[in-house]
């Protein structure tokens, strides 16, 4: 097999941009897509000249297709990686597994003894910023890892018809947070302490019981320290940063912007472009670079970069934060 041929389930916003990265990478072939909403599947169908199917079983039961990756939404997603598995095609599913941990340990638990690759769509793994923080923190640049400093803001509110159904922000959004703290730590945290609110739009407690503003610490069982901050807003615009500090020194992985022209003028000096817009841009790089590792599983027999228990555990930090909120206390994570 010199390339791999993939299907994409779901053509929506994230399906979209997989389906066009799966089609320029040079060691894939996009076979075709499907979205219950033929006309999504129509539309990339035609930008892309492939295949839509109607049937999502075409997809399966179709030995030239060797994997598929998922973007269809979370709760669908156990579903056709279990259907992946069965027809022995490896799958890159999107983040998170599912909403609800009792399906995800369910599921685990028919999986175990499963040989078929599962990669989990944590895409910020694979940034090259974020990649370069881990090496340097591998290569011993700044010693012992003491703290890991997380922040994450999205540059505007979502839609009410998408906060109704994302499933809170701790399972949404920091998901991708609680999975850079575990890739960075090197270890498990084994304790949390969480607080959030509504301070951008308060009906999104008072209506919908979620926040949009949280701040999150956690420690492991040797004792580094984690903190993490969400914002469902920032005016500013996409704002992720990771910071390692060690006992030898510090890096930090910084926001990205279009350039690094800097004008000046009576008004202003040093101004700047504004930071890339939001995941599609910010991660462009990473989202290819988790096709490559997808790809390297496949073709190298490499292990899978991001498991089905990485998604698991991550849940499992969000239902413990659920649970911090709540008491208004650290909670021990299981
Ligand atoms: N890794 C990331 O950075 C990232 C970013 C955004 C979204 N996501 C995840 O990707 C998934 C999709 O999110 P989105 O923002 O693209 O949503 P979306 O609503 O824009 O797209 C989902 C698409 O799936 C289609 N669909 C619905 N049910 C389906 C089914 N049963 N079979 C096939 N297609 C179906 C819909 O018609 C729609 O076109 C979610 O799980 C989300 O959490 C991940």
């Amino acid at each position: 097999m010199n390339k791999v041929r993939i299907a994409v389930i779901g053509c929506g916003r994230i399906g979209q941009m997989h389906a066009r990265n799966i089609d320029l990478h040079e060691k894939t072939t996009l076979s075709c897509v499907y979205d219950v909403n033929s006309e999504f599947a129509e539309k990339i169908s035609r930008e892309l000249n492939v295949f839509s199917v109607q049937n999502v079983e075409e997809i399966f039961n179709n030995n030239e297709i060797d994997a598929v990756l998922v973007s269809s939404p979370t709760n669908t997603h156990i579903d056709f990686i279990e259907k992946s598995v069965a027809a022995k095609k490896p799958v890159l599913c999107e983040k998170p597994i599912d909403l609800d941990i009792d399906k995800v340990n369910q599921c685990y638990e028919r999986l175990k003894g499963n040989t078929i690759p599962i990669q989990l769509g944590f895409n910020r793994r694979f940034d090259p910023g974020h990649q370069a923080a881990k090496h340097s923190l591998m290569n011993g640049d700044i010693g012992e890892l003491h703290q890991c400093i997380i922040t994450s803001r999205d540059p505007g509110l979502p839609s009410w018809d998408y906060l109704k159904v994302a499933g809170g922000q701790f399972r949404d959004m920091t998901i991708h947070d609680f999975d850079m703290a575990r890739f960075m730590l090197g270890e498990e945290p084994v304790k949390i302490f969480a607080i959030s609110n509504a301070l951008i739009n308060p009906k999104i407690k008072s209506e919908l019981n979620d926040s949009d503003t949280l701040m999150i610490i956690m420690e492991t069982a040797s004792g580094k320290q984690c903190h993490i901050n969400n914002s469902r807003s920032a005016t500013y615009g996409y704002d992720q940063r990771v910071e390692l500090f060690g006992s030898k020194g510090m890096v930090i992985s910084d926001n990205r912007k279009p350039h690094e022209l800097k004008k000046y003028n009576s008004e202003y000096v040093e101004k700047q472009e504004p930071y890339l817009n939001f995941f599609i841009e910010r991660y462009q790089e990473a989202y290819m670079n988790s096709i490559t590792s997808f790809v390297e599983t496949i073709l190298e027999k490499k292990p899978v970069s991001v498991s089905f228990d990485d998604g698991r555990r991550a849940l499992i930090l969000a239902e413990a934060a659920y649970k911090s909120v709540k008491s208004g206390k650290f909670e021990n994570i299981n």
